[in-house]
C-alpha cells in the first residue's frame, strides 16, 4: 500500500505533539548508525521532530527527545547502540517527560524488540524502520498517557510518500526509490527486518528529483537495498535515463547493487550518461570462492563476478569500483580465503570494506556447522586489509598529477591554513587548498599527492 504522508500539514499526532509542547523549548537529538538507508531515515525523523514542535539540540543531553536510529547488521552495531541506551537511564529518573525511542532494524527484530521492553523501562517506544512516520503518535501517547509502545510487525509492505527531510547537507540528497529485500543471503538480516522488496512509482522519484535539483542540489544518491531490482512501470536503467535527462549541473549515485541484477543495459545507460551518472560502482563480491556464494546463496559464480567487472571497465574505462567483503562466513576454509584475495587481485576495486562474518539469530547461517574461531577470522580479515591497502594505494597513483572535478563538501581551518574536502566523481575523498572554493559547488582540482584512502590536491 502507498500511504500518503504530507507532514506537517494533515497529520493529527504531529499537530496534537505541537500543542502540547508549545512554549515548553523542546529539544531533539537523533543518532544514526548503519547504512545511508538510516542517514535518510534520520532526515525524516529530524523533519517529524521539527514540525512537533522539537528542536534541534547539539549535544543529545540537552534533549528532550532522543530517537536512536539502529542496525541490526551485524553484533557490534547492536552492542554499540544498546550500551549507549544506557546512558540514559539517569536522564529517565530525573526527568518523566523525557522520551527515548529506538527505530530502525534492531526494533524489527523480535527478540531485541522484547529485550528492550523488559529490560530497559527508559525506552518509551520503538518503532520498525518502515514506520518512522509513526513517531508523532507514540511521542503523543507517552506524553498524554505514559504509555510506552512497541509496535512490532505490522505495515510491512507500505511506501509512506511524502514525509519532508531535513537535510544533513544542502548540497547532497539522499532519494531512497526502492525498500526492503528477496534475495536472502544467508548471512544477512535485511529481508527479516526491512521486509519484501517494494518500489516507490518513477514518477515520485522524478519530481523528488526535480524539486531537489531545482532547489541546487549537486549531488543526488539512489537508495536501496538492491537498486537494480527496481520496478515500477519504469526498471532501474529507464529510472536512472529519466533522472539524467533532467536539466541542471548534478550528479547521480546509486547503492547497493546485486552483481546477479547488473544488467547489460544498465551499464550501457551509465556509459550514455557519463558526464551525469557518477563513473562509480559498489558491486559486492561477499567472497571469491564459489562453494562458500553458493552457501551464502548468492546465485552467481566468481567468474561471472569478473565478467560484470571486466564489461563495467570495458564500457566505463574511468569507473572506479569498489565491493563488499565477508570473511569467516561458517565452514570458510584456507583455500576459501586465498579464492577471495584472488578474486581481489584480479578485480583490482579501488576500495573494498571487510567484515567479520557476524551470525544473525534467524538467519540460516547462524545455525549452520563449522563456525569459526574469532581468531580465525581476525586473522585472515587482517591479510584482506593488507592485499586491499596496497591494491588502494596503487590504483590512486594515476591520479598523480591528473586534474579532477570535485564536488567540494566541506572547509575547515587548519593550523592557519583552509583545507577544502570533497568527492571526485570517482567517490575519491580529495583534500585540497585554495583562495576561494564554494562548498556545495563543483571545482577542478589538480592532484599533487596520492595516498591509499585520500587524494591531496590545490585548485586549479
Ligand atoms: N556479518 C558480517 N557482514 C555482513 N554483511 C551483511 N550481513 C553480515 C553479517 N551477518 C555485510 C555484507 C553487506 C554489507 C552491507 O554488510 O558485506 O554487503
Ligand atoms: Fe542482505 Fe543479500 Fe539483501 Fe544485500 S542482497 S540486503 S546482503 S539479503
Amino acid at each position: 500500500m502507498i500511504l500518503d504522508k504530507k507532514t506537517a500539514g494533515v497529520d493529527p499526532a504531529v499537530l496534537s505533539v505541537r500543542e502540547l509542547v508549545s512554549g515548553l523549548n523542546r529539544y531533539y537529538y537523533v543518532y544514526t548508525f548503519g547504512c545511508q538507508q538510516n542517514e535518510a531515515d534520520s532526515e525524516k525523523i529530524r523533519a517529524l521532530a521539527e514540525a512537533m514542535g522539537y528542536r534541534r539540540a547539539d549535544r543529545a543531553e540537552d534533549a528532550d527527545l532522543v530517537v536512536v536510529n539502529t542496525c541490526a547488521i551485524r553484533e557490534h552495531a547492536e552492542m554499540k547502540a544498546l550500551s549507549l541506551l544506557g546512558n540514559f537511564r539517569a536522564k529517565k529518573k530525573n526527568n518523566p517527560d523525557f522520551i527515548l525511542g529506538v527505530v530502525g532494524c534492531m526494533a524489527a527484530e523480535g527478540h531485541i524488540k522484547d529485550i528492550l521492553k523488559n529490560k530497559f523501562p527508559y525506552v518509551t517506544f520503538t518503532l520498525e524502520p518502515n514506520m518512522i512516520h509513526r513517531l508523532p503518535e507514540s511521542v503523543f501517547r507517552y506524553l498524554t498517557d505514559r504509555k510506552r509502545s512497541f509496535v512490532f510487525g505490522e505495515d510491512r509492505g507500505d511506501i509512506v510518500e511524502g514525509l519532508e527531510s531535513v537535510r544533513q547537507s544542502p548540497h547532497k540528497a539522499w532519494v531512497s526509490i526502492m525498500y526492503g529485500c528477496n534475495n536472502f543471503c544467508t548471512y544477512c538480516i535485511v529481508p527479516y527486518v526491512r521486509g519484501r522488496e517494494r518500489s516507490r512509482a518513477g514518477s515520485d522519484i522524478i519530481a523528488e528529483c526535480h524539486r531537489l535539483i531545482d532547489s541546487g542540489v549537486r549531488e543526488i544518491t539512489l537508495l536501496g537495498q538492491n537498486v537494480n531490482s527496481y520496478r515500477s512501470d519504469l526498471d532501474f536503467p529507464d529510472l536512472l535515463s529519466k533522472i539524467a535527462e533532467i536539466d541542471g549541473d548534478f550528479i547521480i549515485r546509486f547503492m547497493t547493487s546485486h552483481p546477479k541484477d547488473t544488467s547489460d543495459k544498465l551499464i550501457s545507460v551509465m556509459a550514455k550518461y557519463k558526464g551525469k551518472i557518477a563513473p562509480y560502482f559498489h558491486l559486492p563480491l561477499q567472497s571469491g570462492s564459489d562453494s562458500v556464494l553458493k552457501r551464502m546463496n548468492r546465485t552467481y559464480t566468481r567468474d561471472k563476478f569478473l565478467s560484470i567487472v571486466e564489461k563495467l571497465r570495458g564500457s566505463i574505462p574511468e569507473i572506479a569500483l569498489s565491493t563488499d567483503v565477508i570473511v569467516g562466513f561458517p565452514g570458510e576454509t584456507e583455500t576459501d580465503l586465498e579464492d577471495t584475495l584472488d578474486v581481489l587481485e584480479k578485480a583490482r576495486f579501488d576500495t573494498a570494506y571487510a567484515f567479520i562474518y557476524s551470525p544473525r539469530e534467524g538467519t540460516p547461517a547462524a545455525k549452520m556447522e563449522d563456525q569459526l574461531a574469532e581468531e580465525i577470522k581476525g586473522e585472515r580479515i587482517k591479510r584482506v586489509f593488507a592485499l586491499q591497502d596496497k591494491i588502494s594505494y596503487e590504483k590512486n597513483l594515476p591520479y598523480l598529477n591528473k586534474t579532477v572535478r570535485v564536488l567540494v563538501d566541506s572547509r575547515e581551518e587548519r593550523g592557519g591554513s583552509v583545507i577544502y574536502t570533497g568527492r571526485t566523481d570517482t567517490n575519491k575523498l580529495v583534500h585540497f587548498t585554495c583562495d576561494d572554493a564554494s562548498v556545495g559547488e563543483f571545482t577542478n582540482v589538480k592532484i599533487t599527492k596520492t595516498g591509499a584512502f585520500d587524494l591531496i590536491g590545490a585548485k586549479e
